[in-house]
């Protein structure tokens, strides 16, 4: 496995990405960044972390031809992946807050940013954007996010964390071919934070409504049992979990 370590970048995604263009990365190249400039988060926010202290780096997936409704099995995967990592650093409180935030109780310690390069109908590759609160202490102006060092009470090597995360993350790409989608996409939707418990969510329209989380689709949209035990599908952008 090729692991590039950059000492600065805008964004490790966009590096690797222009890495495919002009270039024929192997399978599971790795970049790393002790700095972002331009960090990128979901739904185009930006991901701000403090220099040298965290993991920011992108995991390059190549695909024979992935169809697009099989897109969330890279959610699945990466996001099972990073979990399992830290459940072996013994993070407390583990949960996957639908799609990919990686929590500890209710705090965010992980976010992660899958962007695909598509031909057609078909993912080619796919670039898994992770970045990882390690040893962080202060996160002025951010409610409700923490780092391993906050919750283990110890400083973490980060080079040790993230041989464990990339080894997890493999073997979690590893069963999505010997066991399959489904199988892990179960276990995925054990792991998701508030499942089957009363949760009140805000809609596009910025309505409040109470729902209870069942599960995720093939596509990887969230289930909601709704109060009238109705079972409504959300996309992304369609529904926000107030917590
Ligand atoms: C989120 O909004 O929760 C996703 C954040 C993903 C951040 C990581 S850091 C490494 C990679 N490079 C980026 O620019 N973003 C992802």
């Amino acid at each position: 496995m090729l692991i590039i370590k950059l000492d600065a970048t805008d964004s490790t995604n966009a590096y690797l990405k222009n890495l495919l263009l002009h270039d024929s990365p192997e399978d599971f190249t790795v970049v790393l960044a002790h700095r972002q400039f331009a960090g990128r988060g979901q739904m185009g926010t930006h991901w701000l972390s403090e220099a040298g202290k965290n993991l920011t780096f992108s995991i390059l997936k190549k695909h024979d031809a992935l169809s697009a409704q099989r897109q969330f099995s890279m959610t699945v995967a990466t996001s099972l992946g990073v979990y399992r990592a830290l459940k072996r650093l013994r993070v407390p409180e583990l949960k996957i807050k639908w799609p990919n935030d990686i929590l500890s109780g209710s705090c965010k310690i992980c976010g992660i940013l899958i962007e695909n390069l598509t031909a057609g109908r078909t993912i080619q590759s796919s670039i898994l954007g992770i970045g990882l609160n390690v040893n962080q202490e202060s996160f002025e102006g951010l409610e409700q996010v923490s780092s391993l060092k906050l919750l283990l009470g110890r400083p973490l090597d980060l080079e040790e964390v993230l041989h464990l995360v990339l080894e997890e993350v493999a073997t979690a790409f590893d069963q999505l071919q010997t066991k399959g989608y489904a199988e892990l996409k179960a276990t995925y939707v054990d792991s998701l934070f508030r499942k089957d418990k009363p949760s009140t969510f805000r809609n596009g329209k910025g309505e409040l409504f109470m729902g209870f989380i069942r599960g995720v689709t093939e596509e990887g949209r969230l289930l909601v049992a709704l109060e009238d035990d109705v079972l409504r599908e959300f996309d992304l952008k369609e529904i926000q979990l107030l917590y």
